[in-house]
């Protein structure tokens, strides 16, 4: 299959028999994040394997030289500059590799946009089955992002909470879709749950879907490669951003 054969425009095209179901409307995860006490899904079987393999290959192969590295690193004067014993404070810290796809003139968005991602991204099924799990309505005007975790990538602690945007300030959705090689060993994504960081879940499956209802704390476990395959072991995510529809006005 060509590269550009392997990026369904369409997120159904993506879906197992189960994966349908639940875009029809029925199946197990509908309306799971209606639930307050529920936020956050993680669904394996909902893509059938060989599309995974296929989008992750044309990612691998279109995408990967286009990448830039975002790293945030853990400030040192977050311990030489205490002053008080037991007063640790820890901004956000990340190390991952992202395509930036909200700059429409990046060599990123157009490689995306050529193969198809960004219609992938942005398809009515997409949202339609983002708004099955949420269990209410999703502004259509998406945000899409994709990222690539190589061994040691991680993301710390941090709850996504954006204050300063009046519509994703009463929360938002995040949907993503990770698409790991067969020389990643593990990676996980930790969060809290009443007030602990008790809850921890595998991301590193081909074709996993874990779906956000933000915000709320969680951190992503460094990503570790089968011994020896460092070189080819790596975490695709393709991640959408979905406001809740009729939320206030556009920010
Ligand atoms: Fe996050």
């Amino acid at each position: 299959m060509s590269a550009a054969g392997a990026v369904p425009r369409e997120f159904e095209d993506l879906l197992t028999p189960a994966g349908r179901r639940l875009l029809d409307g029925s199946g197990d995860a509908c309306g799971a994040l209606a639930d307050p006490r529920r936020r956050f899904l993680a669904l394996d079987g909902m893509i059938a394997k060989g599309r995974a393999d296929a989008l992750r290959k044309a990612l691998e192969a279109r995408l990967l030289p286009l990448l830039s590295p975002m790293a945030t690193p853990i400030p040192p004067e977050t311990i030489w500059e205490m002053e008080r014993d037991y007063e640790e404070w820890l901004p956000k810290t990340v190390r991952v590799r992202t395509a930036y796809l909200e700059r429409k003139r990046s060599a990123a968005y157009r490689a995306a946009e050529a193969m198809g991602v960004i219609d992938l991204l942005r398809s009515e099924s997409l949202a339609v089955f983002a708004e099955r799990i949420a269990g209410r309505r999703l502004d259509r005007r998406n945000g899409q992002q994709a990222l690539c975790y190589g061994p040691g990538d991680y993301a710390g602690p941090h709850n996504d909470h954006h204050p300063e945007n009046k519509r994703a300030a009463q929360g938002y959705l995040d949907l993503h879709l990770s698409l790991s090689s067969p020389a990643v060993a593990h990676q996980y994504m930790v969060y809290a749950k009443g007030g602990h960081f008790t809850e921890m879940v595998p991301v590193h499956g081909l074709g996993t879907l874990t779906i956000y209802r933000l915000p709320f704390w969680h951190y992503t476990t460094p990503l570790q490669a089968k011994p020896g395959r460092d070189a080819a072991a790596r975490r695709w995510v393709l991640l959408s951003t979905y406001l809740y529809a009729g939320n206030g006005r556009s920010a």
